[in-house]
């Protein structure tokens, strides 16, 4: 891979071979929630659980995109986008992790088409989040015969679609899917219980090595890889032996937890004797973790902002949980007395700090202490909701997203100056669309889209993704 290289004209100029794309997800985005077969995921049951989802919006009609494919992957064209980021729903394919179900599988295999006719290259993700319920009902995450489950649904879907997807991941932020939905309970399932959430978190990396055995068994010239959210925990007082035990505490709770047994087959120790209240290690067998150290190809890193922490309380209190009724605990097993604070940075509306050179630096940290020249590097989202308003054009200026994307992929051009080849980025999201336990109340997209009417109107801040994707320079 190249260096970038300024211009003559002062540009920054992105490296040959960096792909650009946008990303969604299967429930935020698809509707058609009891079609074709599909039946319900944890999501679709957690909708239902009154105060679980702000104004107890649902996905089931989301933006439609079951039947309005043709035209979402029409404006991912018209966007100059060259790779597209997607989930499969496991309750379309298997429907109640049952047999599988050939109507929700062909939806996949005409959505690649569509997008290899438009030269855009399929990047597909199992899992985002959307468990079959009938398998959360027999214990979901927590139960460790989920992991073997969710292997044999991989191999369905590369059986329908390997021939034309050579990008695989298998898991989409595992963290989300154990710790905030299993302990914070913010997130389907919306448990509340320590030893869930660590059992979950285990079988969920256990889910991944093992769809990545057989994946690789099926056909080896795949890429395989996961997608992981990770964050850069900084001190408040960097001199506090305190604050940089909290800094370590959220490390290991929410990177290392998952870096480590993926990159050198063992749980961080610090982590584990954090933790030794509810004994990790009963559900750690032996061999698991050759199974989930198993060799991937490429990690996918979620990037959206780092964190201040201390163990003194901040004078302005600063949360990031959805503000749905339904009570919600932290989703860090052992963080007790460690406070969060704010820095003097902008705030999206997520009320998240827009904070790009953390990218940098957590791109350059993971390259040298995780995944070297071994496994490639790709920012698989990053975004940001903002108030957006339609002008009396009838458009969405939205200078503030357009400065979010241009400060963000600048920062991925200083880290690919420092010497770490990133292979792409994805802008979560391509489309407005159903922001988990926020409902429909925060948006994402470069695209705008009317629940109302699901018109979809591009952004301002989709033709200036549009314009540096046709220049390849920022
Ligand atoms: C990530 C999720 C994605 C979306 C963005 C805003 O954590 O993977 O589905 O909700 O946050």
């Amino acid at each position: 891979m190249t260096q970038t290289s300024p211009t003559t004209s002062g540009a920054r100029t992105f490296p040959t071979d960096f792909l650009f794309g946008s990303a969604t997800a299967a429930y935020q985005i698809e509707g058609a929630a009891h079609e074709d077969g599909r039946t319900d995921s944890i999501w679709d049951a957690f909708t239902r659980v009154p105060g679980a989802v702000i104004n107890a919006d649902n996905g089931d009609v989301a933006c439609d995109h079951y039947h309005r494919y043709p035209e979402d992957v029409q404006l991912m064209a018209d966007l100059g986008l060259q790779t597209y980021r997607f989930s499969t729903s496991w309750s379309r394919v298997r429907p109640d992790g049952g047999p599988v179900n050939a109507a929700g599988l062909d939806f996949y295999s005409r959505l690649v088409d569509e997008l290899l006719e438009k030269n855009i290259l399929p990047w597909l993700t199992l899992y985002h989040w959307d468990l079959p319920q009938a398998l959360e009902e027999k214990g979901g995450w927590a139960n460790r015969d989920t992991a073997y489950r969710f292997a044999e649904y991989a191999l369905d879907v590369h059986e329908a679609l390997g021939d034309r997807v050579s990008n695989w991941t298998t898991l989409n932020e595992p963290w989300c899917a154990s710790f905030l939905s299993y302990l914070g309970g913010e997130h389907a399932p919306g448990r509340q219980d320590e030893s869930a959430a660590l059992a979950a978190g285990h079988h969920l990396l256990l889910a991944h090595g093992l769809a990545v055995q057989g994946l690789r068994e099926a056909d080896p010239s795949l890429s395989l890889g996961i997608t992981l959210n990770l964050t850069v925990p900084d001190p408040l007082d960097p001199t506090s032996a305190g604050d940089l035990d909290a800094v370590r505490r959220i490390d290991g709770q929410f990177n290392r937890f998952f870096l480590d047994p993926i990159f050198r087959g063992t749980y961080p120790q610090d982590f584990v004797t954090d933790v030794s209240e509810w004994n990790f290690e009963q559900y750690v067998q032996p061999g698991d973790l050759d199974i989930i150290a198993t060799p991937i190809d490429v990690l996918g890193v979620n990037y959206y902002h780092g964190e201040l922490v201390s163990v003194t309380p901040a004078d302005v209190s600063m949360t990031t949980v959805a503000p749905s009724e339904r009570p919600k605990r932290s989703p860090f097993p052992a963080a007790d007395g460690v406070h969060w604070h704010l820095r003097d940075l902008p705030l999206t509306a997520m009320n998240w700090e827009v904070q790009p050179e953390g990218l940098t630096r957590l791109l350059k940290r993971v390259h040298d202490e995780y995944t070297g020249s071994a496994v490639e590097l790709y920012v698989t989202e990053n975004g940001a909701a903002y108030d957006d308003v339609v002008a009396s054009d009838g458009l969405v200026h939205d200078e503030e997203r357009s400065s979010f994307l241009e400060q963000h992929l600048d920062a991925i051009l200083d880290v690919i100056d420092l010497g770490v080849p990133i292979g792409g980025y994805f802008y979560w999201s391509l489309m407005d669309n159903f922001e988990w336990a926020w409902g429909y109340d925060k948006r994402f997209g470069l695209v705008r889209v009317d629940y109302d009417t699901l018109e979809r109107t591009p952004k301002d801040s989709a033709r200036a993704y549009q314009r540096i994707i046709a220049a390849r320079s920022l």
